[in-house]
């Protein structure tokens, strides 16, 4: 079989499930913005996903235009970037079907992501939430994306959708979807719980205070981060000196992430320093990086329809890319389509 090249593409979606939080900021859009320009770049409020668990459906509209007042405050540029819902562009959920019935229950019952999520509910969850990472296989290869930018969450989830395009290629003998590469990389992969630093910080922890929100203003950034958990001993020498030092380790990185700073460079420069000198100053330069966005994200609230346009014109391109794609898919499965 002639190998096909795949124009390189990135492809990434944000759940509107609850507000952004630092971890979405710096593990995600950050990065996803610092692609534009390399290559083309379609990015996604995944709202089809948020459904798995329960959303209360006035809510999820608003929570859906939030995401995308954040992709958008942070500096996507809608000219440079698909911006789009992904409800809006059906050929997510028509692809997903066909990928439930590529991928096995076998892959699905490794996932660790749904393991965590249904613990010992698992009877009860929603079927969704168990076949999310088929559909999340269908988000990507619908634009037969090469690159996804992740957090390292959700690095099973774009091995699996490897899996998938593989088998797909494999059992219909064609060379059609693309080998996905997930892109994890910086600091700030898996930016960690401030009250517990062994688990990552997430929009639905149980206190406001293990996390940092986008929206959270100056006096709460600085609480939080005062009460951030830590060990009582200052600040190592080294980098090395932060390992079995998770919650030290974690305020490291998100100073090296918000700074573009590798994490090396901060501690050469707060080498010995107390907790009492280095969280005010990861507070001040937090505040200094998010105030800007969170202020930016409340004037485009102000105007939902602004959004809602952004949304369906980012909506039509991607239909443009998705549609085409799906139509072969069909071909290729057998669907007879007059
Ligand atoms: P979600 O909020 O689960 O839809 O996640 C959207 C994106 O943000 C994914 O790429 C996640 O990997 C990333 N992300 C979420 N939480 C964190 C975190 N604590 N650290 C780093 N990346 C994260
Ligand atoms: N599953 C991802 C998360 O929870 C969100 C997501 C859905 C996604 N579809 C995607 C990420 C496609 C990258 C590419 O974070």
């Amino acid at each position: 079989m002639t190998q096909t090249t795949f124009t390189p593409r990135v492809f990434s979606g944000i759940k509107p499930s609850g507000g952004l939080t630092l971890g979405n900021y710096l593990g995600a859009i950050k990065r996803f913005v610092g692609m534009q320009g390399e290559m083309e770049t379609v990015y996604c409020v995944v709202d089809m996903h948020a459904i798995t668990v329960w959303q209360d459906p006035k809510e999820l509209a608003n929570a859906t235009r939030e995401v995308a007042a954040g992709y958008l405050a942070a500096g996507l540029d809608p000219t440079q970037s698909i911006l789009f819902n992904q409800s809006q562009v059906s050929a997510h959920a028509e692809l997903g079907w066909i990928f439930n019935c590529v991928a096995r229950v076998g892959w699905m019952n490794r996932m660790t992501q749904f393991k965590d999520k249904a613990g010992s509910n698992a009877e009860k969850v929603s079927l969704g939430l168990y076949a999310y990472p088929s559909l999340m296989a269908a988000d990507i290869l619908l634009y037969h994306a090469t690159h996804v930018p992740v957090g390292e969450d959700q690095k099973q989830h774009v091995e699996l959708t490897r899996d998938i395009a593989h088998k797909f290629n494999h059992d219909f003998k064609v060379d059609f979807f693309p080998e996905t590469t997930p892109v994890i990389d910086g600091p700030a992969t898996r930016i960690m719980n401030l009250r517990d630093g062994t688990k990552k910080m997430s929009k639905s922890g149980e206190s406001d205070m293990e996390r940092i929100n986008m929206t959270d203003d100056a006096d709460k950034i600085a609480k939080k981060f005062k009460k951030a958990k830590t060990d009582p001993t200052p600040l190592p020498e080294t980098y090395e000196g932060l390992n079995d030092r998770p919650e030290a380790r974690n305020l490291v990185e998100i100073y090296a992430a918000l700074s573009d700073m590798t994490p090396q460079a901060v501690i050469a420069d707060y080498a010995g320093a107390g907790w009492g000198q280095f969280k005010p100053a990861l507070a001040d330069l937090a505040v200094a990086k998010l105030a800007p966005i969170s202020s930016e994200m409340a004037r485009l609230m102000d105007d939902p329809a602004e959004i809602d346009r952004i949304l369906a014109t980012g909506a039509e391109k991607a239909r443009a890319i998705a549609e085409p794609i799906l139509k072969q898919t069909y071909d290729i499965v057998g669907f007879l389509r007059s």
